[in-house]
Parts: C-alpha cells; sequence; structure tokens
C-alpha cells in the first residue's frame, strides 16, 4: 500500500513549502514533493523565487548597487575610491551563498514542522478512494496517496517563438541570473519586472543595455505620473528604453545575437547584442503532473483552472501561486498557500487581492498597492490624490538619494485609501504601511495624523497623506 498523507503539497516554492507548512501547524500528516536540484544534485526547495527569481536577483541588485555606488556615489561623500573592481565570479558566488541558505532553511522548516519531504517529480496517477495517487519520480519511484493535495507546480520564462533559450546567448532569468562576465551589449526584450530589475543590474556593472518593449507606454500597470517619473531616473542613468517595438527576425550567431525590430516610427533596426534577455512574461507550469490523469481543468493558457478559494475542478484538489490566475508573485503564492491550509482544515482563509503589495527593485524602487489614477478614472471613481516628492525629506537628503515621490488616492467622499504609490529609495520596505492601512479600511487623514519617526523616509508617506487634504508641512 502507498504511503498515506491527509495533504500531499506538489511544488516546494513559496506556495508549495509555505502551504505544507500551514498545514502541518493544523495537525494534518503532510508531504511535500519538489523535483528542483542544485548543482550536486540534491534538493534544492525554494522554487523560481529561491533559486532564480526573487532571492538571486536581489543579491545581484545588491552587489551592483554597491558597486554603483563606490564608482558614482562614494566621492559626494568624500569617500575616494579609485580603480573600483567587480570580480563576477565572486559575486555570482555569494549570490549561489544566498540561494543555498535559503534552501537549507526551507529544508530545516521541512523538518521542523514534520512536512516528509520528497526530491523528486511528482506526476498523478489515479483517484481512489484513499486519496489521490501521486507517483514520486526521483532517485527512487514511489507512490503517495493524498487525501487532499495542493498542486504549486509554478511557472516557467515564456519564450518568443523561434527563439528558444540556450542559456548562452539568448537568456532567461536562470541564465540572466548567472552571466559569467559583464556583457558589453546586453539587449532585453520586456521592460516589465524582470527586464528592468535585469537590465539594471548588468548596467550598473558596465553593459550598454538596451529593452526593446511591444507596447507604446512604459509600465503600464503602474500609476502614470509614477512610472513617468521612474522612467525620467532610468533614463538618467543611462538604461535605454524603446517603447512601441515590433520584435522581428532573431538570429542567435556564434559571436551573439542580431535582434531586427521596427521601432516606434516605423523604421526597421538592427541591434546587436552579445547577450540577449527575453523577459515577456511568464507561462503556467505543468510539465511532467500528468493533470489528465484525474481530469483537472486547465485554461487555454496552461493555468490550472480554479475558483476564488483554489478549489479545482477535482474535489480534494486546489493549486495555488503562478499556476493559477492572479500576479505572479511569491507573496501571493505564500498567501495562497496558507489559505488553501486553513479552508482544508475547515477554518476561512482569506487572500484579499486588492492589497497585494507589488515591488520593483530598482533604482530607485517602485512600489505600490491598491488601484491607479488611470484605474480610478476608469471605474469612474472620486478621488482626491495627494503627492510628496522626497526632495523635501530630509532623511533622504541626507540619504543623497531624492529621487520619486509618494502619492496617496482617496475617496472623495470618505478619505478612504484607494491606492498608494511610490518611486524613490527603499519604498519596498515603506509600503508595507500603505499594505495595512488600506487592510483597516483607513482614510488617508488616519495615516496624516499618525507619529512618524525623524528623520525618516516614513515622513514621505504621512506627508502625502497630509498633501490629501492640500495641507502638507514641509512642501
Ligand atoms: P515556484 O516558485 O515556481 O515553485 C514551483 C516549484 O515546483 C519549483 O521548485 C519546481 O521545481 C517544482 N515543481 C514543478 N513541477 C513539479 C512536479 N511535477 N513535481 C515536483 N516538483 C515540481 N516575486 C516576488 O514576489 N518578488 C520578487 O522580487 C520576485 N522576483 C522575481 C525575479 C525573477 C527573475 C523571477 C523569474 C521571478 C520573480 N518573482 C518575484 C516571482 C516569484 O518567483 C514567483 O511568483 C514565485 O516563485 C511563485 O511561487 P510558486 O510557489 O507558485 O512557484
Ligand atoms: P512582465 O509581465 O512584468 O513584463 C513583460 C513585458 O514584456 C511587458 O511589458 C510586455 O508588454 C512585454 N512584451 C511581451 N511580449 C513582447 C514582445 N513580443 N516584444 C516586446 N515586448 C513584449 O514579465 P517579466 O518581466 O518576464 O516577469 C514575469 C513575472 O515575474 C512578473 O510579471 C512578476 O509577476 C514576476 N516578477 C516579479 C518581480 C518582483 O516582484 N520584483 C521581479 C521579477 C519578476
Amino acid at each position: 500500500m502507498s504511503k498515506q498523507f491527509d495533504v500531499v503539497v506538489i511544488g516546494g516554492g513559496p506556495g508549495g513549502y509555505i502551504a505544507a507548512i500551514r498545514a502541518a501547524q493544523l495537525g494534518f500528516q503532510v508531504a511535500c514533493i519538489d523535483e528542483w536540484k542544485n548543482a550536486a544534485g540534491g534538493p534544492a526547495p525554494g522554487g523560481t523565487c529561491t533559486n532564480v527569481g526573487c532571492i538571486p536577483s536581489k543579491a545581484l541588485l545588491q552587489s551592483s548597487e554597491h558597486f554603483d555606488h563606490a564608482n558614482h556615489h562614494f566621492a559626494e561623500h568624500g569617500i575616494s575610491a579609485k580603480d573600483v573592481k567587480m570580480d563576477v565570479a565572486k559575486m555570482l558566488a555569494r549570490k549561489d551563498t544566498v540561494v543555498k541558505q535559503n534552501n537549507d532553511g526551507i529544508l530545516y522548516l521541512l523538518k521542523k514542522n514534520k512536512v516528509t519531504f520528497f526530491h523528486g517529480r511528482g506526476s498523478f496517477v489515479k483517484t481512489t478512494e484513499a486519496g489521490h495517487e501521486v507517483n514520486v519520480a526521483g532517485k527512487a519511484e514511489e507512490v503517495i496517496t493524498g487525501k487532499h493535495i495542493i498542486i504549486a507546480t509554478g511557472s516557467n520564462a515564456r519564450a518568443l517563438p523561434g527563439t528558444p533559450f540556450d542559456e548562452v546567448n539568448v537568456l532567461s532569468n536562470d541564465g540572466a541570473l548567472r552571466l559569467g562576465a559583464v556583457p558589453k551589449k546586453l539587449a532585453l526584450i520586456g521592460s516589465g519586472v524582470i527586464g528592468l530589475e535585469m537590465g539594471s543590474v548588468w548596467r550598473r556593472l558596465g553593459a550598454d543595455v538596451t529593452i526593446l518593449e511591444g507596447l507604446p507606454t512604459f509600465l503600464g500597470a503602474v500609476d502614470e505620473q509614477i512610472a513617468k517619473e521612474a522612467k525620467k531616473a532610468f533614463d538618467k542613468q543611462g538604461l535605454k528604453i524603446e517603447l512601441g517595438v515590433k520584435v522581428g527576425e532573431i538570429v542567435n550567431g556564434k559571436k551573439g545575437v542580431t535582434v531586427n525590430y521596427t521601432n516606434a516610427k516605423g523604421e526597421a533596426i538592427v541591434l546587436d547584442a552579445d547577450k540577449l534577455i527575453i523577459s515577456i512574461g511568464r507561462v503556467a507550469n505543468t510539465i511532467g503532473l500528468n493533470p489528465e490523469a484525474i481530469g483537472l481543468q486547465i485554461d487555454e493558457r496552461g493555468a490550472i483552472v480554479v475558483d476564488g478559494d483554489c478549489k479545482t475542478n477535482v474535489p480534494g484538489v486546489w493549486a495555488v501561486g503562478d499556476v493559477v490566475r492572479g500576479p505572479m508573485l511569491a507573496h501571493k503564492a505564500e498567501e495562497e498557500g496558507v489559505a488553501v491550509a486553513e479552508r482544508i482544515a475547515g477554518q476561512h482563509g482569506h487572500v484579499n487581492f486588492n492589497t497585494i503589495p507589488w515591488v520593483i527593485y530598482t533604482s530607485p524602487e517602485i512600489a505600490w498597492v491598491g488601484r491607479t489614477e488611470q484605474q480610478l478614472k476608469a471605474d469612474g471613481v472620486a478621488y482626491k490624490a495627494g503627492t510628496f516628492p522626497f526632495l523635501a525629506n530630509g532623511r533622504a537628503r541626507a540619504l543623497g538619494d531624492t529621487t520619486g515621490m509618494v502619492k496617496f488616492l482617496a475617496d472623495a467622499t470618505t478619505d478612504e485609501i484607494l491606492g498608494v504609490h511610490m518611486v524613490g529609495p527603499q519604498v519596498s520596505e515603506l509600503i508595507a504601511e500603505a499594505v495595512v492601512a488600506m487592510e483597516f479600511k483607513a482614510s488617508a487623514e488616519d495615516i496624516a495624523r499618525i507619529c512618524h519617526a525623524h528623520p525618516s523616509l516614513s515622513e514621505a508617506t504621512k506627508e502625502a497623506a497630509l498633501a490629501v487634504d492640500k495641507r502638507t508641512l514641509n512642501f
């Protein structure tokens, strides 16, 4: 007889391992299956996020930012740093260490919570009276059964038709995070989150970076005023972003990659680059899962179909994270994982899609929660807006980074906060206050009346809230 569990989680990324831990906390017998291998072939749970996503990208963003500061900003502090060099191999090794610490941390957490970890690929076999059978193909093969299954198999980079990733010249996020040397000329297709973060890393290290974006607008999902401010900063840094292009033939040759495209003016351009990163979004991953075996419904984009509670069409089978609809963010996957474990336990787990924060870890950082000004206009909502520039914030001046602003959007009648948008230093941390405020249905005045430490960047948040009522104190 196969090993029997209350809950079997397929996928050990942020959606999966967090669901497994929460289910174990709730008293269930839990298994978590993950197939990711480290360089030595051992288990490396944490998924895209830990291995080739959030964590390694932030490690490289940090290293490259230090390098950029040493080269361009130390002097204004009176520090002379001549002949600053970047040892790319060492930077990558540090990144790998950070990744491994996270992999090991997750293995420890699973063990601590008595989750049985299986290293291998999980695929559905059949549904029986005891539950759903899942074959685990690792070093050995075995079948385990779960009364409940949580699928958290994540996503993969979307390729451009006719241009497969070789991870040598044509790179997905995977190859983009382990380039052995700084390319002289780097091209990217897609100026979304990965394009901007990865473009920033390699530009700071000295690459001549061109990002080709198909849409005519820059960061269309971001509040227009914030996106405009960010674009200004990226232009100043020398990050070349071409909007409204149509990418044509791509030739992956011995010496590099040639991208033929038509620019917004309709001119045909030939762009030669040493490396090309394709960052045009991601596709849900059900490779090897054998969903047909249990009749699992998949939509036309390859995502597993779920309802608002993450239930699939098969009773007892749930799905969370990048493999289902909604934003492809680690914290969204985690929240869904927790909510599903709690629902299995008969509780009322809940994910509030209106208060999921977004952060782009460029310099300046971009962060937001709630609706943008253009969305409020489109929805016909009467709103008030208040902005406060970091230029007028004492801490930002002391830091030497006064780019950007904080912007509040509040209901014109009730003053309830509808959206908070930020571009500037460390806004990845500042956005948390706005998320809390929105969860508690705070008004802009609530934030304006709260004492914020001085001098701190968070004072810009308070001042932007005051600006909604046209009564900033420092601007
Ligand atoms: P994943 O993290 O993809 O995990 C899925 C896991 O399931 C993998 O380990 C995979 O090996 C395993 N698996 C798949 N199929 C099977 C199977 N059949 N059997 C066993 N195991 C299987 N999000 C943020 O919120 N913040 C960021 O800063 C951020 N930065 C990013 C940077 C990059 C470059 C990329 C690519 C993504 C980034 N993301 C970020 C997005 C984030 O990584 C994803 O939203 C998140 O990882 C999704 O979690 P998940 O658990 O759904 O899937
Ligand atoms: P994205 O959806 O953020 O951006 C893709 C961009 O490519 C879009 O601007 C789109 O218009 C453009 N595009 C699509 N097809 C194109 C084409 N044929 N030619 C030119 N441009 C084209 O996707 P990205 O950057 O690949 O990232 C995937 C996801 O990973 C993100 O949506 C996000 O969910 C997650 N992520 C999150 C991060 C964070 O939270 N900081 C960091 C990196 C990734």
